[in-house]
């Protein structure tokens, strides 16, 4: 079967909104440093933009993180396979990720972060798709609200493919 990517959210469209979300987040810390976490790989693309159209100054570190999960489920235990290079205690840390689906995973990171005592923690998340919700998490900034459907591109990825599309697009399988 041949998969086919049907476009959710254009380029431009991705774009118009990271510029809106860059702005906000420079108007919200105003006077103030942010630190910049990604998670790795799915939140590199989104970091990078969003970083670019930030206005104050900004600080960035990665984490990799795997979850022991079946198939598409995520299972909320998660392992650090690269932790932070640098402290984050007394930090403005803005976690930012590409999507939040069971909210497992950004649940267990949060909390984990928590404990290391930065001055403040945000979310923020380039897709949502609440429909999905099995644990709470406050998702503090949100690109997109989206259905339930498993989403490629702009960093996330369908079996490590389709993470460079510059677009957000849904999976399908054509029969032929
Ligand atoms: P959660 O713990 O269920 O919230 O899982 C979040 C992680 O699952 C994300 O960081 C993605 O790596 C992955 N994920 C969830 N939904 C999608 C999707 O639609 N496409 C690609 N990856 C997804
Ligand atoms: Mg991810």
């Amino acid at each position: 079967m041949a998969e086919k990517i049907r476009v959710m959210l254009t380029e431009e469209e991705v774009d118009k909104r990271i510029q809106e979300m860059g702005e906000q987040i420079s108007r919200d810390y105003a006077g103030k440093k942010i630190h910049l976490i990604c998670v790795l790989k799915g939140g590199v693309f989104f970091m990078c933009e969003l970083a670019k159209r930030i206005s104050i100054p900004v600080s960035m570190d990665f984490m990799a993180i795997s979850s022991y999960g079946q198939g598409t489920e995520s299972s909320g235990i998660i392992k650090i396979v690269k932790d932070l290079d640098e402290s984050i205690t007394g930090e403005h840390v803005v976690v930012v990720e590409d999507i939040v689906d069971s909210g497992r995973t950004l649940n267990y990171l949060l909390d984990m972060l928590k404990d290391r005592k930065p001055e403040s923690l945000r979310l923020c998340t380039l897709l949502d798709k609440p429909d999905r919700r099995v644990v709470e998490v406050k998702v503090d900034y949100t690109g997109f609200s989206i259905p339930d459907e498993f989403v490629v591109g702009y960093g996330l990825d369908y079996a490590q493919k389709y993470r460079n599309l510059p677009y957000i697009g849904v999976v399908e399988l054509d029969k032929e």
